[in-house]
């Protein structure tokens, strides 16, 4: 029997030999993702994809997916990716969900702990030989301990933030389209947005990108926070309208902002964002540990292989394709 045909969109944190025995597959080998002409030339010819979210999975490119069995993708968004026009044409579409929860959790931790205590800006000072002596009011920050969080977005990831925040004692008040019967162990209130706005000292984002949450933080939302508060997106960066971000913490509307994601993605290396000393930004990589990165790779892998072979994928996102 003549093996599958697979491309995979980048080099991935782990071996791809569990493939071998059942496919022929092509890896992009350079650092930029592939363009979508080369994309589309792939596409007509393979019959698995293993993409990552820098590739734009949209209809033009699934419709010349002719012989195309399955789509799997590194990681649990999958906003770029035209799940509709897949599941019209019953192919299922795989993602990565749960095994990267706790280190997207613990890495928005850590931008929440550094923006707080002005982490980046210190080192910066220190770096640039300011740092003559103990000063009582040098690089004052905020507390923690004691503050109020708000979470939008109660998923698997907004909840184990929400865990960790019960360690510090937090007031925790959380907004998503639904009450969650979890509220009660982790000790969350559900608010509605605009309450979460106005009265949380860090506002930490964990919806996905969706056509309700695009720029659902712009002018309006930031003028109803605290100025004191801090905003934390490891989400996706079209949450945020940058713009109106600039503008916000320019004129101190709030007090900072750590992102783990822009828009776009990656920021312009001449953004007037990247003039601010109250933004700390990163590079996307919030789930970036090695064994959450290899468990992504893994996972995709497992749901790559089951839409191969013609199985259920352990991990789907259209489900509706089995119907
Ligand atoms: C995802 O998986 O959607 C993250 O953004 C990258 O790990």
């Amino acid at each position: 029997m003549s093996k599958f045909k697979v491309f995979v969109t980048r080099r991935l944190p782990i071996a791809l030999d569990r493939l071998d025995p059942i496919a022929d597959v092509e890896v992009w080998s350079e650092r930029q993702p592939p363009p979508d002409d080369v994309l589309l030339e792939k596409i007509g010819a393979i019959d698995g994809l293993l993409c990552l979210l820098t590739d734009q999975i949209d209809r033009h490119l699934i419709e010349a997916g002719t012989s195309l069995k399955v789509i799997s993708q590194m990681a649990v968004g999958y906003d770029n990716i035209d799940i509709p026009t897949a599941t019209a044409r019953h192919l299922p579409v795989g993602h990565t969900p749960d095994v990267l929860t706790d280190a997207t959790a613990d890495f928005a931790w850590t931008l929440l702990m550094a923006a707080a205590r002005r982490v980046v800006e210190a080192d910066r000072f220190v770096r640039a030989g300011q740092w003559q002596t103990w000063e009582p009011d040098l690089l004052l920050g905020a507390n923690i301990a004691g503050a109020t969080l708000g979470i939008v977005g109660l998923g698997r990831i907004g909840q184990a933030v929400a865990r960790r925040a019960k360690g510090f004692d937090m007031r925790i008040l959380y907004a998503d389209r639904q009450r969650l019967d979890i509220e009660q162990s982790l000790g969350a209130e559900c608010v509605t947005f605009d309450r979460l706005l106005q009265e949380s000292d860090f506002v930490t984002i964990h919806a996905p990108l969706t056509e309700d949450t695009y720029h659902l933080f712009s002018q309006p939302q930031f003028q109803r926070m605290k100025r004191s508060a801090i905003l934390i997106n490891t989400a996706r960066g079209q949450i945020v309208d940058s713009e109106a971000l600039y503008q916000a913490l320019k004129e101190r509307q709030i007090a900072a902002a750590a992102l783990d994601v822009t828009d776009p993605e990656p920021i312009a290396p001449q953004s007037l964002l990247l003039t601010l000393d109250n933004l700390m930004i990163t590079p996307h990589i919030a789930s970036a540990s090695r064994p959450t990165r290899e468990k992504m790779a893994s996972m995709a892998i497992a749901n790559l292989v089951a839409g191969l072979r013609g199985d259920r994928l352990p991990h789907c996102v259209n489900p509706e394709v089995y119907q």
